[in-house]
């Protein structure tokens, strides 16, 4: 473990590549407003356009959908005034330290990565170079800022570990203790939000089914339907946490509640244990309603005005920079490039 002392610092990102789902906002957004307001870190926030185009992605939705993913961000609490809020293109520092953990990862360490596989699918040949090196630009980003603590989804963990071996490879190479060994924050009652349609799937933007998912932008009347609609088993809710297991559509609706309520699943079963589905799921879609609407609103609202959007965005890479173009530079100077 590294001795140098850190400025306590989370980052995280989230890709523009299009529709912010129930997942994304429980699993990251959400965390990343808590983190936001504890006041115990400073905290950057980032859309991460480059590595959205690590799949192909029509430049017109790709700037939409970053504004879109910025007005989300906003309208879920993360404020501009405490949090540095960026477009990862903006940054070049980003792509700049990349290139040099380009040369620190190992093949092999890629070849490891579950996210390449599953995105590639069978045809790897044909996935993009950038698509293969995507973690280590993720680790980039984190550690342009030397951020100690990353909150996440549970399908992060592997290249948040990637992330540390690339920061431990690096500062031993070069004899330094320069990185940091950055934290994952894997926290809270939807670490891993399923699908409403088949509980061993994630829930994904990219699940052909709608009725998969809960998107941030859906209307209320939709949000009721899919909830209504969503997969479960017969029986009653259990009053302890046991009795959900083997129940994985069961256990993801009390999941979805807690984490929308700041309740522990313990406190949903004291709560609602005993009752059947058809109780439970309209009390989830009044609280799911109650704290989604509002959010979706302010995005319609946020989004009718995309030049103060690109105003936020431009005073968060400037802020950003400050931070950034310092790091670059020391890493330069420990890779021994010569600058002026
Ligand atoms: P992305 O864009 O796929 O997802 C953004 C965040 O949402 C979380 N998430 C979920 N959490 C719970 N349940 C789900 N069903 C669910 N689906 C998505 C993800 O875990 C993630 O936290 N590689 C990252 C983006 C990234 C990044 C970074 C993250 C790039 N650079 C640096 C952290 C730090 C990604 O693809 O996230």
């Amino acid at each position: 473990m590294s001795d140098t002392t850190f400025t306590p610092r989370v980052f995280s990102g989230i890709q523009p590549s299009g529709g912010l789902t129930l997942g994304n906002y429980l699993g990251a957004i959400k965390r990343f407003v808590d983190m936001q307001n504890e006041g115990a870190y400073e905290t950057v926030y980032c859309m991460v356009d480059l590595h959205a185009i690590t799949v192909w992605q029509d430049p017109g939705d790709l700037a939409h959908n970053t504004r879109e993913l910025a007005a989300g961000f906003i309208a879920s609490g993360i404020d501009p005034e405490k949090s540095i809020l960026i477009n990862q293109s903006q940054v070049p520092e980003h792509a700049q330290l990349a290139w040099i953990f380009n040369t620190v990862a190992r093949m092999g360490w890629m070849q490891r990565m579950t996210q390449f596989k599953d995105k590639a699918g069978k045809n790897t040949q044909n996935a993009s170079l950038g698509l293969f090196a995507y973690p280590a630009l993720m680790a980039a980003d984190i550690l342009i800022y030397h951020a100690t603590h990353v909150p996440v989804g549970d399908d992060q963990k592997q290249h948040l570990e990637l992330t540390r071996d690339i920061a431990t490879k690096f500062n031993h190479d070069y004899g330094v203790d320069f990185f940091p060994l950055t934290e994952p924050v894997i926290e809270g009652a939807a670490t891993r939000v399923m699908s409403l349609r088949d509980g061993s799937k994630k829930m994904s933007k990219s699940d052909p089914s709608d009725a998969s998912r809960i998107n941030m932008t859906d209307d209320a009347d939709t949000i009721a339907k899919k909830i209504r609609k969503a997969k479960t088993d017969p029986d009653a809710l259990p009053s302890e946490v046991k009795g959900l297991e083997d129940r994985p559509e069961a256990r993801n609706l009390v999941n979805i509640y807690a984490a929308l309520a700041d309740m522990t699943v313990e406190q949903v079963l004291a709560d609602h244990g005993g009752a059947q589905f058809g109780a439970f799921k309209p009390a989830l879609v009044d609280l799911a309603v109650s704290k989604l609407s509002p959010i979706s609103t302010e995005m319609s609202r946020l989004m009718a005005d995309t030049a103060e959007i690109d105003r936020v965005l431009a005073r968060g890479a400037e802020q950003a920079r400050n931070i950034t173009a310092p790091i670059l530079k020391q890493t330069y100077d420990i890779v021994g490039m010569v600058s002026g």
